[in-house]
């Protein structure tokens, strides 16, 4: 379908932190945009922010003067909304309220062509219902940017039940023309990226409600290991406690209380003390002029004189670890056995999604020390790890020296099920894959958005392929066994997957 004629006019209604970014997106690509907002001077404010904007970028000598200009006088601030009736696009993006969006969507089609396509940038109001009262509901599409408009990649294109999807293919390739990178949604509670990443947040703290390390740990854990940008705790804090505790409390509610969504009480506890993050100079990491971010927990240097290692049976994802071991000098014996490291007194192995304390009973290893799971074991330069309760001090000591060999900084969290980076994973793969099942969106177009819009270093359906078949199905299986929540159950396609001998992708 072809996008929208750049000599089309579009109008923004609404000129607040989404409203301006989107009209300068709009006339970076060069269309007209009307940019109107109930508040008197609202729009002609926002324009006057996106020139400053732009113009830092001119200073900066990133941008010519000229292009600016010529984006700025494409953009006109309009007082009256009648103003906006021969745009080809209207995008709404006022304020995130039910009714309010009825009564501008519904003067809009007074106003407007019958041609003219209505877009909407809810992020939690349902596509269907804002279109309920529209005598026209097939011209109403979600045009969903992220925040900043201009710098964030992903669209997510809405379909609610009644959207012409003649008219959804012309706002999805329009937004790929702007230089967006769209995906198609349907319209259910938080679409894919505010209900796919749910897990990323929830599970960081409810590992720290449990006690297996704090908040700088975890984030390093999540950044180190797992190569995600930011961890959960100074990304929740950035973006306030308010926002995310909403959006989490939003979808909770929207799947009629599914324990998958969750809310965390210490979350709420910080919204309630007003410890909302950066913005309120307090959350998880305080902001105050002077304060310093708490170090991680790292193990301090221990040594080891052993210079044999044995590799028993085939470490999986983790497999990549021997070449390091082997770089460090070890002399590397290789034999059958089910996928674990001896060193010295120590067992280590990949979780599975058991704590080490029952898998070292439930396998006669008492010595067992659990490791993490690293978005690549070849270059990872930090690692969790958990010991077994059984484990003897000088198998801890030989479990953290072994992995230090290999200038790994070595996290040893509290023996909790999955770990952190795998128990992230796992649950956000399991997410993905009922958001597929469901008919929320395709796997690229999940996979997609969780790195346009999140910055994910890979798709969690793709990543989970990559882990091998049935390792995530095993992990959430025995992270459920372990706390008999159905939080944890497996979603159906895992299983299937997996009894198929299949991936998501191949
Ligand atoms: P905002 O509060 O910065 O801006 C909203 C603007 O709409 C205000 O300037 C207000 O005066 C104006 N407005 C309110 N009612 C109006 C009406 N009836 N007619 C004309 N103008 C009206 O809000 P923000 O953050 O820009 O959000 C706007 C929309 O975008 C909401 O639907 C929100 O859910 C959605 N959204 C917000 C994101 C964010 O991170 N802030 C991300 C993605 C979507």
């Amino acid at each position: 379908m072809q996008a929208l004629d750049t000599q089309t006019t579009i109008a923004v209604i609404g000129a607040g932190a989404m409203g301006s970014g989107i009209a300068q997106v709009a006339a970076q690509a060069g269309h007209r945009v009307y940019l109107h907002d109930q508040r008197d001077g609202a729009a002609t404010a926002g324009r006057d922010g996106i020139a400053k904007q732009l113009q830092r970028r001119v200073d900066k000598g990133k941008m010519e003067q000229q292009a600016v200009d010529a984006i700025v006088s494409r953009i006109h601030p309009v007082n009256a909304l009648s103003e906006v009736a021969d745009s080809r696009m209207v995008i709404e993006a006022i304020i995130e309220d039910l009714e309010i969006k009825h009564s501008l969507l519904t003067d809009l089609e007074e106003l407007c062509s019958k041609d003219t396509i209505l877009a909407t940038n809810t992020s939690s109001i349902s596509v269907t219902a804002l279109g309920a009262k529209l005598r026209h509901p097939e011209r109403l599409v979600g045009m969903h940017f992220f925040n900043p408009a201009p710098l964030m990649a992903l669209v997510e294109v809405v379909k609610g039940l009644a959207t012409d999807n003649a008219i959804a293919e012309i706002v999805h390739a329009t937004a790929a023309n702007w230089g967006k990178k769209p995906v198609f949604a349907t319209s259910t509670p938080g679409f894919i990226v505010n209900r796919v990443a749910r897990p990323f947040y929830a599970e960081s703290l409810r590992l720290l409600q449990e006690g297996a390390a704090d908040p700088a740990t975890l984030d390093a854990i999540i950044r180190e290991a797992g190569n995600f940008r930011m961890g959960p705790f100074e990304l929740t804090d950035l973006i306030g406690h308010d926002v995310n505790y909403a959006v989490t409390n939003s979808v909770f509610k929207a799947y009629y209380q599914d324990a998958r969504f969750l809310p965390s009480l210490i979350q709420k506890e910080l919204v309630e003390a007003g410890r909302l993050g950066r913005k309120s100079g307090q959350g998880f990491y305080s902001y105050t002029d002077g304060s310093e971010r708490p170090a991680p927990d790292t193990e301090p240097a221990r040594q080891s004189d052993d210079t044999t290692l044995i590799v028993e049976g085939d470490l999986g994802p983790a497999s990549a670890l021997i070449n390091r071991f082997r770089d460090a000098g070890l002399e590397i014996v290789e034999r059958d056995g089910p996928g674990q490291i001896r060193f010295g007194d120590a067992v280590l192995a990949l979780t599975d999604g058991r704590m080490a304390t029952e898998r070292a009973q439930a396998e006669g290893t008492p010595d067992l020390t659990l490791f993490d799971l690293a978005f690549d074991f070849g270059k990872a330069t930090r690692l969790a790890l958990c010991f077994s309760d059984q484990a003897s001090e000088k198998a801890r000591h030989d479990a953290v020296a072994l992995l230090q060999m290999t200038n790994i900084a070595v996290s040893a969290v509290k023996d909790r099920p999955g770990l952190v980076v795998m128990r992230t994973v796992a649950t956000l793969a399991n997410e993905a894959a009922d958001a597929e099942l469901h008919g929320v969106a395709t796997k690229e177009d999940i996979d997609l958005a969780m790195k346009a819009g999140l910055n994910y270093p890979e798709g969690p359906l793709s990543w989970s392929d990559r882990l091998g078949n049935g390792r995530v199905l095993q992990v959430l299986t025995n992270i459920q066994n372990s706390y008999g929540e159905d939080r944890y159950r497996p979603a159906l396609l895992l299983r299937k997957n997996h009894h198929a001998g299949k991936g998501f992708y191949k």
